[in-house]
């Protein structure tokens, strides 16, 4: 069966002293936990400071973003063969936060996703509409058009090394969650897009991630949902208890 991930977007905070010390009191508080993928997400800057305190532990590394090209004159850039360097098995990718700021693309989120998985990293697709967009009727168009663009032109064994996170961008960030169902619903729609760009087989072992104002208290209602197989948690993972419970909801 699926394995819950729960992966922890730090976004734009945490120096690399701030990044130690809550890494070092998340170690110790998930330590026990098992069946479940942990990840934590911090700046580019504080990766390798992040990687040395996770050693040997069960918490794994992600980026946030990535460059699809190895190397060469992209000021600014960091690419897949850098983060592996650092020690991330994993890589947001298309965050709404990109999208919306940074003029991200569906072409551009799909070169991200190629680039990561030819250098062994994981990528966690993120997926979602706003608000105008549910509002209008028009989610279901949205998320098809983030999924199949995203993973343009990947194979089975490809998207089997992905994630897809599911983030309504009208919930991040702003305390008002998907409703389990509205989640659920979702989560259903990209299984079956999967289903049919693939097999039942390949849609039933992807693992789809929720997001948007997932804390303690509403973690263990979303992930009850049959599709729903783990959170991608903004806020609440700046704090090592509020992260470590939402992990354990997930047991
Ligand atoms: P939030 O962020 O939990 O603060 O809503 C989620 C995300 O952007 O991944």
């Amino acid at each position: 069966m699926r394995i819950p991930i729960i992966a922890g977007n730090w976004k734009l905070n945490n120096t690399v002293s701030e990044a130690v010390a809550l890494t070092t009191a998340l170690k110790a508080l998930v330590a026990d936990s098992i069946g479940v993928e942990i990840i934590v997400a911090p700046p580019f800057t504080a990766l390798s400071a992040v990687h040395n305190v996770i050693a040997e532990s069960n918490i794994r590394l992600s980026a946030q973003d990535v460059f699809w090209e190895d190397s060469g004159a992209f000021t600014g850039e960091v690419s897949a063969p850098l983060l592996k360097d650092v020690g991330c098995d994993y890589v947001i990718i298309g965050h709404s936060e990109r999208r919306q700021y940074f003029g991200e693309t569906n072409e551009c989120v799909n070169r991200k996703v190629k680039a990561a998985l030819a250098h062994g990293l994981k990528p966690i697709i993120c997926v979602g509409e706003q608000l105008e967009e549910r509002e209008a009727g028009g989610t279901e168009t949205v998320i098809e058009n983030h999924v199949t663009g995203g993973i343009a032109g990947l194979s089975a064994s490809d998207l089997l090394s992905s994630v897809i996170a599911y983030e309504p961008v009208w919930a991040i960030g702003t305390g008002k969650t998907a409703t389990p169902a509205q989640a659920q619903e979702v989560h259903n729609f990209i299984r079956g897009l999967l289903t049919n760009a693939y097999s039942d087989e390949v849609a039933s072992q992807i693992c789809l991630q929720y997001g948007g104002s997932v804390k303690p208290e509403n973690a263990a209602e979303l992930m009850a949902q049959p599709d729903v197989d783990g959170a991608l948690v903004g806020g609440a993972s700046l704090e090592a208890e509020s992260f470590a419970q939402i992990v354990k909801r997930a047991i």
